[in-house]
């Protein structure tokens, strides 16, 4: 019977687009609210989730995209680990358990605000580009970029993975528990099984055919050419073994030792599609700490992560477009709010395809496009009270020549996002990546290679003017991830951020906006529908009351797409107790105590 519906899958996989907005839409009701139950803790927080309510604690709080994975990271909080501590446990699971979304062959951001000292720090754990690699990689003979699954699935997308190195660089910087002990749980899971989810047997369904491509991928997740079931038995025991590894040796056998040489050899050895990775571009990669992008918006300061994301940037330039408009007044079913909100980020991501890259590899400006006086000048474009007919990127002050081309680089809504706070007043924000699901496919002692370079614009030019996201050796792709701190008077009052491509960016606006403006709680405001504008289009979220909102929007002259938009936003906030939130739309939980 599985064997059936693989071939049925296989059958209908006809249109690649078609098939990653159906991935996209994996049912929320298969991912939601009491899906996952694996003790009384995750029940209650399930329980609550659906309900609609925050889990409160008062010491530290998780919230984390899979059960097993805040789970994990609960028990190292419990016992006096920190938030960074909590988060190499929380990662070491969901590269098992989630390992669509995230894990050792990808990269992150992380945010941390310093319990003791109030210091915001960000590291950059973001992928790079093999030193072999050139602007023309994901282009023909001709020049012309390749089709976007075409460079995804094999070794040419594969950026040098930096996740193990930022676990270990947050650990080392402000670790208390024993390295070796956090792997205990996700060493555990993967040689005793875990129970296949909802989300991650829909994913392998609908993704099957691309993970039957390569050997090592197609006998995990499809082993007898089936599918996997919920609720069956998973066992990874090479993850195991690669975990062991790197608790005993730290991350040196993955940058310098065995397990770079297979990385190599999958990368480069990927049957029609090689990338160029070579051992060397692995041991010289190094985490980078990054200056913190901060913005005021109203009370309130937002903290988030500079180039080579985007997202720090972007949710800046919207929430400060935003300060002068009285949001509450209007509140969360007023179109005017929301035609607001969308032309703010479509202004934003116009800035966005210009200027955002990699600053150590192109001008970036950085402190043009957030300075009061820009922002203002861009927030007056939004005084009309319909949609605006055109958007085009600012001219941010910019000690450069401005010779940049537009890029719209394809992302897909794949990734993860922790949210952690200890006992000991630290603030950790991360989100984490292999890209698309399942990243490039590929998959080397246990865990997926990702696809991080298709991040990049693959036009290198337009019209001769180069792109700033091109690809160059050793640069980092372009991201949309936003962890996100939100202080006030330096002290933290949310810690958010959210899975989704560049559709990030608006789940973590929608869910600081409904929590500051609006006063909803951590829970409901992560809840609350998503109406998301980028480009143009408004898309409108299916089954809520958003889609109901269409005609008002498109009497205000916007085009409208109601569509599945499943974030997957992790947040909590600070006051007089934590309150935690997860995503209905996923299986994610917020834990506390
Ligand atoms: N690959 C998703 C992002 O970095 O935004």
């Amino acid at each position: 019977m599985k064997y059936l519906v693989l071939l049925t899958v296989l059958a209908l996989w006809a249109a690649p687009l078609a098939a990653q907005q159906a991935a996209d839409a994996v049912a929320p009701e298969g991912s939601g609210a009491g899906a996952v139950v694996t003790s009384p803790a995750v029940a209650e927080a399930q329980a609550a989730k659906a309900a609609g309510k925050p889990v409160e604690a008062q010491d530290w709080m998780v919230s984390a995209a899979n059960p097993l994975a805040a789970e994990a990271g609960a028990r190292v909080l419990r016992e006096g680990g920190t938030a960074a501590d909590a988060m190499v446990a929380v990662q070491a699971v969901l590269g098992l358990v989630e390992p669509q979304s995230s894990g050792l062959g990808g990269g992150a951001f992380l945010l941390w605000q310093d319990g003791e000292t109030g210091e915001i720090i960000t590291l950059d754990g973001r992928e790079t580009a093999p030193l072999a690699a050139t602007p023309r990689l994901f282009q023909d003979e001709d020049g012309k970029p390749l089709q976007f699954y075409d460079a995804v699935v094999g070794g040419r997308s594969v950026g040098v993975p930096g996740t193990p190195a930022l676990m270990k660089s947050a650990h080392e910087r402000w670790g208390r528990a024993d390295w070796a002990g956090l792997f205990d749980d996700a060493i555990r899971l993967a040689e005793d099984g875990f129970e296949v989810s909802p989300r991650l047997a829909g994913m392998v369904a609908l993704d099957a055919l691309r993970l039957s491509r390569f050997k090592v991928t197609r006998e995990y997740f499809l082993s007898d050419n089936s599918l996997l079931e919920v609720g069956e038995v998973l066992r990874n025991p090479a993850y195991a073994d690669t975990l062991r590894r790197l608790a005993e040796e730290g991350p040196a056998p993955f940058y310098t030792g065995e397990i770079a040489r297979d990385i190599v050899a999958a990368v480069r050895g990927a049957e029609g599609n090689p990338g160029v990775m070579s051992e060397a571009d692995l041991a010289i990669y190094r985490v980078k700490e990054r200056a913190p992008v901060c913005v005021a918006y109203r009370v309130w300061e937002v903290c988030g992560m500079g180039p080579p994301s985007s997202g720090g940037l972007t949710v800046g330039q919207i929430l400060g477009m935003l300060e002068p408009y009285d949001l509450a007044a209007m509140g969360p079913r007023d179109p005017r709010a929301w035609r607001l909100i969308g032309d703010a980020s479509r202004l934003a991501f116009a800035d966005r395809g210009r200027y955002m890259a990699d600053a150590d590899f192109v001008p970036v400006p950085v402190k043009g496009l957030i300075a009061k006086d820009y922002v203002a000048k861009r927030s007056e474009l939004l005084r009309g009270d319909d949609a605006l007919p055109e958007v085009a990127p600012g001219r941010p002050e910019f000690d450069h020549a401005l010779h940049f081309a537009d890029d719209r680089s394809i992302e897909f809504p794949s990734t993860s996002h922790i949210s952690l706070t200890d006992r000991y007043g630290n603030v950790l924000s991360m989100t984490t990546t292999i890209e698309n699901a399942f990243g490039s496919r590929l998959m080397v002692r246990g865990f997926l290679l990702n696809n991080e370079l298709t991040d990049f614009s693959f036009r290198s030019h337009e019209e001769g003017v180069p792109v700033a996201n091109r690809v160059a050796p050793g640069k980092r792709p372009r991201s949309s991830m936003a962890p996100t701190i939100v202080r006030r008077d330096g002290v933290p009052v949310m810690v958010v951020g959210s899975p989704g491509g560049s559709r990030i960016i608006g789940y973590v606006v929608k869910t600081i906006i409904a929590h500051l403006d609006w006063k909803m709680d951590v829970q409901q405001a992560v809840s609350l529908p998503n109406l998301v504008n980028r480009f143009g289009v408004f898309d409108l979220e299916a089954g809520t009351w958003a889609a109901d909102m269409a005609g008002e929007l498109e009497a205000l002259g916007y085009e409208v797409a109601v569509r599945p938009l499943i974030s997957g936003v992790q947040a909590i906030s600070m006051g007089d107790a934590l309150r935690g939130g997860a995503d209905p739309r996923r299986e994610g939980v917020a834990l506390g105590e």
